[in-house]
């Protein structure tokens, strides 16, 4: 974990719903107490990163949220007129290009250019010299979407210099997909939850993620792994004990808990990347507090 949190760009993806904004800030927050200067970005307008810091009405600002982690949410629209601003550099011109209608029109007619163009802004925001200005940040982190929209976003750099070839627009994808391919500079963190239709995901997107982008993941994080309550002897006590609620439920749990530690065996012997666990923690919403303690469980796992 500690060489990942090196890295400029740490792109965190996984099933929807397994914790991948929680994780996200967690790291957020480990970088930033290491003293690097962190920003967690959301895309696909999910705003959902700043409320866990007690944070709201972020919209498009860099909103610090701890002392020097900062959020930003991505928004396709807006990435784009920056990008045509640039590509252009004439005002004028990415006024008429950048017209919202025209947005709808370039995102139905060239398949893609949503995803290159969040790809852009993540980019730019891991660059020491940002072509949006702005002061630089030492690492990102990407919350991004579920696995196969995440696929499709760190597809698209390439599919477009391939297909421009030549020219600006090569150029900049060539350089993004480059930035994507190079360890040194992009982690990929996998959030699952041991169970098994997410594992089986995680065991799909390091294969796909091969396969399709020659891209490796660093760090497979098993999210809300319940704590093992009863050894052996007291699981086999619970049993004999027989009927009443709280036993049923002790007992339910600890099949729970069964189930899991399987889950996180099969993970462990399928997956290439190491995997690292994190506590279930006993709270509808992880706040601040819970952050901590994850990120407290993060940077052990170093
Ligand atoms: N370790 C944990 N223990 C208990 N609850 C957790 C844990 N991690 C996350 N949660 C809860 O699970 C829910 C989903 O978490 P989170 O929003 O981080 O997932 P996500 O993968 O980003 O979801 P989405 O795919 O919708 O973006 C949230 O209610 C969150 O508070
Ligand atoms: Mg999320």
């Amino acid at each position: 974990m500690s060489a990942l949190l090196d890295r400029r760009l740490v792109v965190v993806t996984g099933k929807g719903g397994v914790g991948k904004t929680t994780v996200a800030a967690a790291l957020g927050l480990v970088a930033a107490r290491r003293g690097r200067r962190t920003v967690v970005c959301e895309v696909a307008q999910q705003e959902r990163l700043a409320g866990l810091f007690g944070v709201h009405d972020v919209g498009n600002r860099e909103a610090e949220l701890a002392p020097g982690l900062f959020s930003v949410s991505i928004q396709p629209e807006r990435a784009m007129h920056e990008w045509l601003r640039h590509q252009l550099k004439s005002g004028a011109l990415a006024g008429l290009l950048g017209h919202s209608r025209l947005f709808g029109y370039l995102t139905a007619a060239a398949p893609g250019v949503t995803e290159l163009v969040t790809m852009g802004k993540v980019w730019d925001l891991a660059q020491a010299k940002r072509r949006t200005g702005g002061s630089a940040f030492d690492t990102v982190i990407m919350d991004a979407p579920a696995t196969g929209h995440a696929l499709a976003l760190l597809r698209a750099p390439r599919t477009y210099a391939n297909i421009a070839r030549v020219g600006p627009i090569a150029r900049q994808a060539g350089s993004i997909d480059a930035f994507l391919r190079d360890r040194s500079a992009t982690g990929v963190v996998c959030v699952a939850l041991p169970e098994e239709m997410p594992v089986n995901e995680t065991v799909d997107l390091e294969r796909r993620l091969g396969e399709d982008l020659g891209l490796e993941i660093d760090q497979v994080v098993a999210n809300a792994v319940l704590p093992e309550r009863f050894d052996a002897g007291e699981v086999k006590r619970l049993r004999e004990a027989g009927t009443g609620a709280a036993v049923a439920a002790a007992l339910i749990g600890e099949q729970r808990t069964r189930g899991q530690q399987e889950q996180l065996a099969r993970l462990r012997a399928e997956i290439r990347a190491p995997v690292t666990t994190l506590p279930y923690l006993f709270e509808p919403e992880p706040l601040r507090r819970e952050l901590e303690l994850l990120s407290d469980r993060l940077e052990e796992a170093q």
